[in-house]
């Protein structure tokens, strides 16, 4: 029955958290021409969605509104539309606690809602980043609450989300979709959903195998990203250009990948998810000794930075104490508007505290709330008086080549004056 009403598109598509994830998800179905309900307790975001107006970088107003003229796309904050649905994705948040512990809340909340209004023959698919073992042993039992069981009276699956926001060209549809299900029913169940709007979904034997495939792909990442800030460290320590080493090295067309140092982790991901991974371990006695090094390696490049702007300073005598130092770009990468766990943070905060007086500019970011506060974007005229210029983010929309004419000194985090030398410009 689910069957035919996913490939007939009669299937009623909902999704739960309607983010960087969940928005472009949800158009995709509504653009195959499914009915799709997005269900966010937000209600400036269920407003917008209703308006056309997409507050997602990668989904274009224009490409939304026409769906949601046509009745394809509608956001609620109303959880009782699940009585009338067919298939869920839960695209909501997972951070962690100040302790580094997984924060479960959201999923529980959505789930306990979903439940009220739970009914047999549906599909529901966690796609929140999460701890091996959350599908089964979190998920699960709410949804049985009142007497349905997975497997045989609905589907129940785990697909790891893998969107790079910013990236123009892997989007929701052309990144391949793992999939894995409660019982090998489920799995073939999510493959059928996923493939009618998707370009390639790998289906694998178990929820849990496609929740530590996230984990691996993200801990991969992170270890290899704290390999090239420890290489860079000790660079430093040497007067060695690592920006240089890493783009020789990547000429190997073998046996190497080139990762980039920078000033910290960012985002919603990297920095947290293996984090989720060696909490879950530490249950079972097992230390996640990579992780636990990379995060602390990771952790610390913002104190670096700042000490490598102290001595970028000294070198003209000056302390940090009193300076004005001028931050190019706050998102935590590049081209985009996101500055959840963005090192850039983490900056500010320092400067502050050592008594600078911190100024800002990023195309993207308006405004960011920082030690209780709120910092607007500035721009030239801050710039230009500004003791130091840190290049924290390299924004594409900066303009790199007049920098050095316009900074009074410049501290490179990110290698965006790649090839230009002078007496006024430090790499990290
Ligand atoms: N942003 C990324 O690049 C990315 C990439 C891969 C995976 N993920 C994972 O996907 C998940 C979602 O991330 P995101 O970046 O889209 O987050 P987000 O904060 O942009 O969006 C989550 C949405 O869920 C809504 N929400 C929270 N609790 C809810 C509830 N109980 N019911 C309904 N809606 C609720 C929020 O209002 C918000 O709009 C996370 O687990 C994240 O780790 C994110």
């Amino acid at each position: 029955m689910l069957a035919h009403k996913i490939r007939s598109k009669s299937a009623r598509v909902g999704v739960v958290g309607l983010g960087y994830v969940g928005l472009p998800l949800a158009v995709e179905y509504a653009a195959e021409g499914y009915n799709v309900v997005g269900i966010d307790l937000h209600e400036g975001k269920t407003a917008r969605v209703n308006a056309g107006d997409s507050y997602v970088g990668d989904v274009p107003s224009s490409a939304m509104a026409p769906l949601v003229k046509s009745g394809h796309l509608k956001a609620t904050t109303d959880f009782s539309v699940v009585a009338d649905l067919d298939t869920i994705n839960i695209c909501v948040p997972t951070p962690l606690r100040k302790t580094k512990d997984p924060d479960m809340s959201y999923i529980v909340n959505a789930c306990e809602e979903i439940a009220k209004y739970f009914h047999a023959g549906m599909l529901v698919i966690l796609e929140s980043t999460t701890y091996p073992g959350t599908t089964d042993e979190l998920v699960r039992p709410i949804l049985e609450r009142n007497g349905l069981k997975a497997g045989e009276d609905f589907f129940l699956c785990f697909s790891p989300e893998r969107v790079d926001p910013g990236n123009p060209k892997y989007q929701t549809k052309n990144i391949p979709k793992v999939v894995g299900g409660y019982t090998p029913a489920c799995t073939e169940m999510g493959k059928l959903f996923y493939s009618q709007a998707l370009e390639n979904v790998v289906p694998v034997g178990s929820t849990q195998v496609a929740e530590m495939v996230k984990l691996l792909e993200n801990t991969f990442r992170m270890i290899n990203i704290g390999l090239a800030n420890e290489i860079a460290l000790m660079c430093d320590t040497m007067g060695i250009n690592v920006w240089e080493v890493i783009d020789a090295a990547a000429t190997k067309p073998f046996g190497f990948m080139p990762f980039y140092p920078g000033p910290g982790l960012g985002g919603h991901c990297i920095p947290i998810d293996p984090f989720y991974l060696s909490w879950k371990t530490k249950q079972a006695g097992v230390e996640a000794r990579f992780i636990e090094l990379a995060g602390y390696i990771n952790g610390n490049m913002p104190h670096f930075i700042i000490e490598k702007v102290q001595a970028a300073l000294n070198d003209v005598s000056k302390p940090v104490k009193g300076s004005k130092i001028h931050i190019l770009g706050v998102a935590y990468k590049r081209d985009i508007d996101d500055v959840r766990e963005s090192p850039a943070l983490d900056i500010i905060h320092l400067l502050l505290r050592r008594g600078a007086t911190v100024s800002y500019s990023d195309p993207y970011v308006p405004e960011i709330s920082i030690d209780g506060g709120t910092l607007y974007a500035g721009g030239e005229a801050e710039l230009t008086e500004a003791d130091c210029v840190l290049i924290v983010t390299d924004h594409k929309a900066f303009d790199y080549k007049s920098l050095p004419q316009r900074a009074k000194l410049i501290v490179d985090t990110r290698n965006a004056l790649k090839g230009v030398q002078a007496p006024h410009i430090v790499r990290l």
